[in-house]
């Protein structure tokens, strides 16, 4: 018997296991609600109730977990669910520090909702430690939020460097690993405390299901209890359909990101000193800020995620993602097709995304056809 198989075998056989009862090699999918009681009232069977208990969405949580090297998993119903719960579980009153360049929506949430929630956050720049342990305000700082690569400027955060601050003040440290994945970066190998996935991205990866995860180190028990209790409380959970699909999804997990970051740094490097462009945001790039730290933490690849910004401004971007045919004007990323957004039209004026960027997520299709499209769409000098 194989003693400890590797990550690409955990996630092609969905997790392992072969169906007790017929044999299936894909399992069955638990759609149960309520479960029986043993003779004298008890649970001894682990399961009860649907909103804390479903079988397949167990069977993905372990997938998760192994192939993050954590010791718990959590599924929710959005990453925005999995995300929230992480800073609803704080201790409160709480200060956080979180990243300027951050998904968007989470960043909102923190600047609207978080704050009469009893949670208040601190926004730095967190590719520069000196920002960070400048932000942490000992014994109030309960939690250090970071993304690497972060949307949509593809900044890289040392993880191994923050998790020193933060441990040193008495915080824990999250990390967005959405972009990353297990398969390039795991960032509880480099210290981190939990993991957050958006799902609805890499993870399952065909544009298909919307789904969140945190995953926790060893040492983070306090946090999954609190978590947990939430999920159960507040309900956002995933139902044992989409746990399904994501199981799915996730079975070609790694050929799917390593597919992607190879034709993401093919696109970057090709079009990096393009007369149209003026910067080529990409970790993948020797000229990329974060390039070095990127190379010692993401293993194997850069991710499939990378932006350009136009010396035409907003029209030239706008206008060239008007021209792209293969590539689809689309939100969202990590999926099997190529997408292209004009991010700071999602974002709104708020954001501190540049109106001269277009956001492109790379999928599987024929490398040649996605520089091809890139090719004609760009504006000739
Ligand atoms: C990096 C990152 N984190 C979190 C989220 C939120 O995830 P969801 O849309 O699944 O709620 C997103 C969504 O775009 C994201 O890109």
């Amino acid at each position: 018997m194989v003693r400890s198989l590797r990550p690409e075998t955990i996630a092609a056989l969905g997790g392992g296991g072969v169906d007790q009862e017929t044999g299936a090699l894909v399992p069955p999918i638990h759609i149960a609600t309520t479960f029986v009681r043993d003779a004298d009232n008890q649970y001894r069977r682990g399961f009860c109730y649907g909103r804390s208990d479903n079988a397949t969405v167990r069977q993905v949580e372990d997938v998760l977990t192994r192939l993050e090297g954590a010791s718990a998993s959590l599924l929710f119903a959005s990453g925005m669910a999995a995300a929230t719960a992480a800073f609803l579980a704080l201790e409160r009153p709480a200060h956080v520090v979180a990243p300027r360049s951050m998904y968007w929506g989470l960043r909102q949430w923190l600047m609207t909702h978080a704050v009469g929630l009893g949670i208040e956050t601190t926004f730095v720049d967190t590719s520069e430690l000196a920002a960070i342990e400048k932000a942490i305000r000992p014994g109030r700082t309960r939690l250090v939020w970071i993304e690497t690569p972060s949307n949509p400027l593809w900044s890289v955060t040392d993880i191994a460097g923050v998790a020193g601050i933060t441990h040193a003040a008495g915080a824990l440290l999250a990390a967005d690993s959405t972009v990353s994945t297990p398969v390039l970066t795991r960032p509880i190998e480099h210290g981190a405390d939990v993991v957050l996935h958006s799902a609805t991205k890499y993870l399952n990866g065909h544009s298909d299901v919307v789904a969140g995860a945190m995953v926790f180190a060893a040492g983070s028990s306090a946090l999954y209890e609190s978590a947990a209790h939430l999920r159960t409380m507040l309900g956002g959970v995933i139902g044992g359909f989409e746990a399904a699909m994501l199981l799915r999804g996730m079975r070609t997990l790694h050929l799917r990101v390593r597919h992607q970051s190879a034709a993401a740094l093919s696109i970057a490097q090709r079009f990096e000193h393009h007369p149209a462009i003026t910067h080529m945001l990409y970790p993948g790039l020797s000229s990329h800020a974060g390039h070095a730290i990127a190379t010692r933490q993401m293993d194997g690849g850069f991710g499939g995620m990378l932006s350009m910004r136009f010396k035409g401004g907003r029209a030239a971007a706008v206008s060239s993602a008007a021209k792209l045919q293969v590539w689809k004007r689309a939100t969202s990323l990590g999926g099997v097709e190529s997408l292209v957004e004009h991010r700071s039209s999602m974002e709104g004026t708020e954001s501190p995304c540049p109106v001269d960027l277009l956001r492109l997520s790379v999928g599987i299709e024929n490398i040649d056809d996605l520089l091809a499209d890139i090719d004609q769409a760009l504006p000739k000098s």
